[in-house]
This record gives C-alpha cells, structure tokens and sequence, in this order.
C-alpha cells in the first residue's frame, strides 16, 4: 500500500524543502520505495539533490500541463536512494495554466501520479509556499499532509489557516484528507521563544504534534549545496539524527497495527 504525504505550509522558509528531502531520503534507507514530488516553480528540492542536470529535460509541468507520461519525467538517483519528479521554474505559471483547465483542475495532479503510485511505498510532495491551486492539487492528491511549523512568533496563525484550507479541501474534493502531523523546525533550546511556541503549539495540537523536532543546525542549510541529503553530508549531525527520528517516528505511526 503506498502513501501519498504532502508537505504543506503557505509560510516561506518553514523547512518544507529540507523536510521534504531528508524525510524522502531517510524512508528511503529504511528500505522504503520513495518518489519525491517537487511542486514549487523554485526547484529547490530539485536543486537540492542535483536531480536537474541538462537543459530541456522534462520536468513536473510536462507531466501535468502537457500529458507527458510520469515515468519519463522521473529521475532515479542512487544516492539518496529515491526517484524524484523534478520541477523548474517553467511551473510558475501553472496556477494560470491549471486554472484554464476548469472542471477537475484540482485533480490533475492526482491523475498524474495514478499510473506509478502503485510503485512506491510513499510519495512525499514538496508544495509551494502558497495556497493557491498547485497546492490545492497537492491536497487532493494525498492521503495526508505533514505540517512543518517554523519555531517563531506568528507560528500559530499560519498553521490555523492551513487547518481551514485542508477542511476545505476535505469538504470539496477529498473527503479522506487526514494531518499526518505537525514537525516543530528550526528548533533552538537556547531562545526563550522556541521553547514558548513549542509548547503552544504542542498545547494546541497535542498528538498530532510529531515528538521528535528538528534543531537548528547549519549542516542541513549546507547540503543542498553539494546535492546530497543531511545523511551522505553529515550523517554524525544533530540535523541526520534528528531527521533519522522523525523516519522512524512516521513508520512507527503508520504501520502499528
Ligand atoms: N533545521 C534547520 N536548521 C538550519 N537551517 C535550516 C533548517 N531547516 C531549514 N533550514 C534552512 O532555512 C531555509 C528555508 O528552509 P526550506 O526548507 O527551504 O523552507 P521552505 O521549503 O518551507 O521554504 C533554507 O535555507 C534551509 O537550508
Ligand atoms: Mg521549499
């Protein structure tokens, strides 16, 4: 049975792309079968892991706006052991594109990813930071969403609107729409605040709020650079152990039973 998660946050910067990566890499050396999904016209989770090497090659928008078959758009890596559909900045322009479509533009991402996802054991999506129709097609097409929750002033606001988008969503065009949990980021024991919003956020949410957060460490602002996940980079980091947890916080919770 695969599972389709999609990191979801309107908030910029929250640790969406690094949670993405590390996430998609760490399932993958559980021995899991992993295709990462960038949908941000940014292509950092693309870049991140050098998955667009030549000029002209397909990317995510071919796959959705020009009916180009999922698996030729997928790039296999070795290290990290995961396949990823790439995307570059030719999907800045897909919300106008997908909005043409009209009925059953939520749906189109959905269809895409129908003829592979029996190949995978989970398909994690990279949304954009907005809540526009892009990410509204990452809802659609996902079983559940993990929330990333930067540890910071305004935390809270942004986590209750994404909260009313995914009703939404579930109301409007997938009703079995579940909060895989919510991941406390950029975590920093020494600052008064990240404690604070930690604890509200965990008040807030309890359970659903992952135990494990992920700290504050320059090694995983690093490996994008090289194209490597936390775990090739630096796997004796607090970043790889941290992220190494969550993997097994999210197993633990979605195969009990
Ligand atoms: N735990 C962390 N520690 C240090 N830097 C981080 C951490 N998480 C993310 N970053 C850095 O913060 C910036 C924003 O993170 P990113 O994952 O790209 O967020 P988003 O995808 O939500 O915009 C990036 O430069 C990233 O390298
Ligand atoms: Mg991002």
């Amino acid at each position: 049975m695969s599972k389709v998660i999609a990191i979801s946050n309107q908030k910029g910067g929250v640790g969406k792309t690094t949670t993405a990566i590390n996430l998609s890499s760490g399932l993958a050396y559980m021995g899991k079968k992993v295709l990462l999904v960038d949908l941000d016209a940014q292509g950092n989770a693309t870049q991140g892991l050098a998955a667009l090497s030549h000029r002209g090659q397909l990317s995510i928008h071919n796959a959705l706006l020009e009916k180009e078959p999922i698996e030729h758009v997928i790039v296999h890596k070795q290290e990290p052991p995961i396949d990823i559909v790439p995307a570059n900045i030719m999907l800045a322009g897909a919300d106008l594109e997908l909005d043409k479509i009209g009925n059953g533009k939520e749906q189109v991402l959905k269809q895409t990813l129908a003829p592979v996802r029996d190949q995978y054991d989970y398909i994690i999506i990279d949304c954009p930071p907005s809540l526009g129709i892009l990410n509204t097609n990452a809802l659609t097409a996902a079983d559940s969403v993990l929330i990333p929750v930067q540890c910071e002033y305004y935390a809270l606001e942004g986590v209750t609107q994404l909260l009313l988008t995914i009703r939404l969503v579930q109301q409007l065009y997938n009703p079995d729409l579940r909060i895989e949990g919510i991941l406390m980021t950029m975590f920093d024991i020494r600052t008064k605040l990240s404690v604070e919003v930690s604890q509200d956020v965990r008040q807030n949410f309890g359970k659903q709020v992952y135990q494990t957060s992920i700290p504050r460490n320059i090694k995983l602002s690093e490996a994008p650079s090289r194209g490597m996940s936390i775990f090739e980079y630096d796997v004796s980091s607090s970043g790889a152990k941290a992220y190494g947890d969550l993997t097994k916080e999210l197993i633990k919770r979605n195969e009990r039973g």
